[in-house]
């Protein structure tokens, strides 16, 4: 396995680097606020991050996956938020028209998606289909050359924000999951209400609204791949999705480190810094370890995926490794800020409260082993 960055790697992680330095960091406040970042998306287009894996042909960057999941590390470190509407708005919004769309829906969707004109959505989850993905209830029954669509959505990142939604919905409930079929919507299209912004725990600057489908007609040509097709569109994308959600984890995971590490060299008691007494020693030495053993998990499942092997059940250990590791590393961070890591004045807090859905979103972690074990009775 290499995971030694190629020189064009290295340039892309130094550039996407300084612009969260110097671009994001700035409005983290204004997104704890609960401001959407759209600026920065704008920037982020110029910059072709956007569009970072699309094919040149179609207006994209054409870098390889793992650049991609480099940038998402990379952004995730400073802000989560923004690591997310990248890792939506690519692996689950573009990639499946990219990859299961015509030649028509190609052109007409992902040079605007891929340039930053559009922002992607993707919506699967349904009030009660979560893990359950299958068992989802919206219909689309078809009507002369269109669709007409009931139903409703939940938990959308980038919803009521997204120009572009891939919708999952049942054109034949008799067949179960092979019954399910692909829609790409535009956000004008009448039927189409977005509905309340959940206030999360974190993420405070990403959306995640609840969506409902009143009689919304979609013309045939924006069914993506076959009717039925639909279930495996969604598992082939969130199979790579998992991986950006698991490197958004270990941006998360690095920079609660780097704070820990930088606190206890500082912070003196009992005479030397906190750094220096075994009981927190320890505890750094423990959290350096998870996280380095997260980043060989997501950049191995990205190499993978670079060479276009196989990787759902790389994909599904590195999120559920890496997503566990930001969660017990933003912990065991605060812990060694003590009293000054409960309150708003350090970031450690934030990382806490921004690590802790990466544990349920893009599957949860159960479903990562049921993916895991299933790869393992079967491959
Ligand atoms: N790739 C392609 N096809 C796949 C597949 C994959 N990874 N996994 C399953 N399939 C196919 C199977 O081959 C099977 O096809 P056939 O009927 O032709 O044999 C079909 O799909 C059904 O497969 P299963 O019986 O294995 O499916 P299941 O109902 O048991 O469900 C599951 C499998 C893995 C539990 C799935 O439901 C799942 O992943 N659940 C979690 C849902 C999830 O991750 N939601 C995230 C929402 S998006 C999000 O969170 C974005 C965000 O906001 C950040």
């Amino acid at each position: 396995m290499n995971l030694q960055f190629t020189e064009e790697q290295l340039m892309m992680r130094d550039m996407v680097r300084d612009f969260a330095q110097n671009e994001i960091a700035p409005f983290i406040e204004r997104m704890e606020e609960g401001e959407f970042p759209r600026e920065i998306l704008a920037k982020m287009g110029e910059l072709g991050l956007m569009g970072i894996t699309a094919p040149e042909e179609l207006g994209g960057s054409n870098m390889d996956f793992t650049s991609y999941i480099i940038a998402i590390n990379e952004l995730s470190k400073v802000s989560a938020v923004v690591g997310v509407i990248l890792s939506v708005h690519t692996s689950v919004g573009t990639n499946p028209i990219i990859y299961f769309g015509n030649e028509e829906q190609k052109q007409k969707y992902v040079p605007k998606l891929a340039s930053g004109e559009y922002l992607g959505a993707f919506c699967l989850t349904e009030p009660n289909a979560g893990s359950d993905a299958g068992s989802l209830k919206s219909k689309a029954i078809r009507d002369g050359n269109d669709y007409i669509i009931n139903g409703s959505k939940v938990f959308i990142t980038n919803g009521g924000e997204a120009d572009v939604y891939v919708v999952f919905a049942v054109t034949d409930a008799t067949k179960g999951s092979r019954g399910i079929s692909a829609f790409i919507v535009e956000k004008d299209t009448e039927g189409l209400i977005i509905g309340k912004n959940e206030e999360k725990m974190g993420l405070h600057g990403s959306r995640t609204v609840q969506l409902t489908f009143e009689n919304m007609r979609i013309p045939e040509e924006n069914l993506l791949g076959k009717e039925g097709e639909g279930f495996k569109i969604a598992m082939a994308n969130l199979d790579v999705g998992r991986i950006g959600i698991a490197a958004q984890s270990l941006g998360i995971a690095e920079a609660a480190l780097e704070a820990a590490t930088n606190y206890a060299k500082e912070r003196v008691q009992f005479g030397k810094p906190i750094a220096a007494q075994q009981g927190v020693g320890f505890k750094l030495a423990d959290m350096a370890t998870a996280v380095e053993a997260s980043k060989l998990l997501v950049y191995r499942a990205a190499n993978l995926r670079s060479e276009g092997k196989p990787c759902g059940q790389e994909a599904s250990m590195a999120k559920l490794f890496a997503s566990k590791t930001a969660v017990e590393t933003a912990i065991e961070a605060i812990q060694v800020f003590g009293g000054y890591g409960y309150t708003k004045d350090y970031p450690v807090e934030r990382y806490f409260r921004d690590a802790k859905v990466t544990e349920i979103y893009e599957g949860t972690s159960e479903i990562q082993r049921l993916v895991i074990g299933k790869h393992m009775l079967t491959d």
